[in-house]
């Protein structure tokens, strides 16, 4: 914890803050205690990328933390692990919805970048990102415009398709615009969400896709979240290998028909070892870069169902205990704006359970003879599902140990879930 006189050593120039806080109370008032402590001069420091001095104390919360060395610890596994089994990484945003991020994963081999939207595929590919495979096939005027527009833009983008209506209407922009893009043809693989069905129709639609001047056909994609979420290593080995076995007969079946397969892409953080039995060439995990509760259950090869020990929980909420007036239940401001959930887990007093009081609100409940927070109590709590957690923020503050030393925008945090 940084002291009011460290941080205002390291602080230079303008007027800095009295920011040091213990256990949410201030240590010292100053006179000037409102203007030092201004939200402008924290802002401000935010901006210039000025972190000299800052300690997670002085964070507004609710709000995200991610600890620096675990988050690259876990790149580097899912990266290593993926150059030994001989597979490549195309990471998925969904989760980070970062360019930081994604930069760490591009700087240890990742062969490019999974997304979820449109505008995922957009923000990253502007920012220099090559290989963006967008993995919703694209429906409608505003969402096939930019896909062809961004094909046009950057040809290293890829999306897929599972309908043939989808490749007419495609094929359709297309030509209006003659571009050329790239499609991977999704097949079902145990998700009712999307997927055309394995083997000769799923061959079919890649042979229409061929067939056109305007398209590349480039593989297949294949993704499987119950697979991932399967408890137990042998058991997700097993219901992996099962979900997949309609891609690979689809590959053999496309490769006899002459058609080339670039890339067969799934996977996940739960089967980032696994898939490279399975028939993918590619892994689409995202999870790995900071954990959520979902994965600590899946339990890894070492046979510890508490928590998947494969990957280190990197990123935390950090909330403030701000009132305390009744027995075995006290109130945070982690609600349900900030998406608190009952299976989410409180860093170091695992036998906290969360609440949800109202928008702004949250709860610690406990048993009699706990041990328990107060008023003021800054506590740190594991997130129940990332993709959605993150979805509430618009950024992440880095940290190491107690420091403060980077600040990531998470992107399109304009109140839409995205446009
Ligand atoms: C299409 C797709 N691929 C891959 C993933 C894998 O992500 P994770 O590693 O977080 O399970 C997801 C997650 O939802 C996904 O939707």
């Amino acid at each position: 914890m940084t002291t009011r006189r460290e941080f205002l050593s390291a602080s230079t120039g303008a007027a800095v803050g009295l920011f040091a806080i213990s256990r949410g109370h201030a240590t010292t008032m100053s006179k000037n205690c409102l203007a030092d402590c201004s939200i402008t001069e924290f802002e401000s420091r935010i901006a210039q990328g000025d972190f000299r001095g800052m300690t997670k104390d002085m964070l507004p919360t609710p709000c995200i933390v991610v600890d620096l060395d675990m988050f690259k610890a876990n790149v580097q596994h899912v990266a290593d692990t993926a150059k030994a089994n001989g597979i490549h990484v195309r990471p998925h945003v969904k989760i980070h919805k970062s360019v930081d991020v994604a930069k760490y994963q591009m700087a240890a081999g990742a062969v490019g970048l999974t997304c979820a939207t449109i505008a995922e595929a957009e923000l990253f590919s502007a920012a220099g990102i090559q290989g963006v495979l967008w993995t919703k096939q694209p429906v409608g005027i505003n969402n096939t415009q930019r896909a062809i527009a961004l094909s046009k833009k950057d040809p290293t983008f890829m999306f897929v398709a599972d309908d043939p209506q989808v490749v007419d209407w495609v094929e359709e922009a297309a030509e209006a615009h003659k571009a050329k893009v790239r499609i991977a043809v999704s097949v079902y693989a145990g998700m009712a969400r999307q997927g055309i069905d394995c083997g000769q129709p799923a061959v079919d639609l890649a042979k229409k896709i061929d067939s056109s001047k305007h398209m590349q056909f480039e593989g297949f994609m294949a993704y499987s979240g119950a697979a991932a979420h399967t408890k137990g290593f042998e058991n997700r080995k097993q219901k992996s290998m099962e979900v997949l076995a309609g891609v690979r007969e689809s590959k053999d079946q496309a490769l006899k028909a002459g058609l080339p397969v670039n890339i067969m892409s799934g996977g996940s953080t739960g089967t980032y070892n696994i898939d490279h039995e399975t028939g993918l060439s590619e892994l689409e995990c995202g999870s790995y870069v900071f954990m959520d509760t979902e994965y600590f259950i899946v339990g890894g090869q070492d046979g510890d169902m508490k928590r998947y020990n494969d990957f280190k929980p990197a990123l935390t909420i950090l909330t403030t205990v701000d009132s305390e007036h009744h027995p075995n239940i006290i109130t945070t401001d982690y609600g349900a704006k900030a998406l608190a959930k009952a299976t989410d887990q409180v860093k170091d007093m695992p036998w906290l359970t969360v609440g949800v009081q109202g928008a702004e609100y949250g709860a610690l409940k406990w048993n009699d003879g706990d041990k328990f927070p107060k008023l003021g109590d800054r506590l740190e709590i594991y997130c129940t599902n990332l993709d959605q957690s993150t979805n509430a923020f618009d950024r992440y503050y880095v940290a190491q140990n107690d420091k403060i030393v980077d600040v990531w925008p998470i992107m399109g945090r304009a109140g839409a879930a995205q446009r």
